[in-house]
């Protein structure tokens, strides 16, 4: 049987994690949040002092590879599965600001995007997914049964970041979450590999000034205008 693939690309801080991990619950279809893959590796640089002060030391990253371990924890009631680093569930942490800041850095090393992208395909195989990520449906599932590329102001993404981090209790500026979404979407469009860009076949969502509801309403009809084509 044919599995279907539905692939969420788009700028950072777009609520595509919300609306890609609703969607595959309401499908009961497996979520895969490529972006925290990602930020594991920045994290295990991190921890590892392969980054100091922004920088990053290539060569040692390169060679540490092989020790860093991601995978995905069982499935929490919301079909949500936490990610782990080397065994240990790291979800909490990779959401920091220190992660954000140098994630982007590390997701343009060639040989960590090869083989985050070895993965997705590995976990994806044999089963019905919602990935989300920035090339999932540009390079690492180009024949995806369905492709969204999601939009919004940078003004409104800044502003949502903030306030879940205020919700979750830590301390954040509203200047510095902007400059970190525009830096992030800057190194998202001009790194040299697999670089943000919509397939030409992706269909556009621009969530800006649409609720939670809306957009969720949104994706279940493309869902269905799918399923509809293919009978
Ligand atoms: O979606 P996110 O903000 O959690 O993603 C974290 C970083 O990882 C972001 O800077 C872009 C990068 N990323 C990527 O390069 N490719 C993906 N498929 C997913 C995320």
């Amino acid at each position: 049987m044919k599995h279907t693939i539905i692939a969420i690309d788009g700028y950072s801080s777009c609520g595509k994690s919300t609306m890609a991990k609703q969607l595959a619950k309401q499908l009961a279809f497996t979520y895969i949040d490529t972006g925290a893959m990602y930020r594991a590796v920045a994290l295990f640089a991190l921890r590892n002092h392969l980054i100091v002060d922004g920088e990053i030391n290539l060569e040692a990253l390169k060679i540490s590879l092989k020790d860093v371990k991601i995978s995905f924890c069982s499935p929490n009631a919301d079909g949500k599965a936490d990610i782990c680093l080397n065994g240990e569930n790291v979800e909490k942490e990779i959401r920091g600001m220190e992660v954000s800041n140098t994630v982007s850095i590390v997701a343009q090393v060639p040989e960590v995007r090869e083989k985050m992208i070895d993965l997705q395909r590995e976990i994806a195989n044999g089963c019905d997914v919602v990935m989300d990520g920035r090339d999932i449906g540009t390079v690492v599932f180009p024949h995806a049964d369905l492709k969204i590329f999601v939009m919004a102001d940078a003004g409104i993404r800044a502003k949502r970041r903030y306030d879940e981090l205020l919700a979750k209790g830590e301390n954040a500026s509203l200047e510095d979450i902007r400059k970190n979404i525009e830096m992030r979407d800057q190194m998202d469009l001009t790194r040299p590999i697999s670089p943000l860009r919509q397939a030409e076949d992706a269909l556009v969502l621009d969530n800006g000034l649409m609720t939670i509801e809306e957009q969720n309403a949104w994706l279940l009809n493309k869902y269905q205008e799918l399923k509809d084509a293919q009978h």
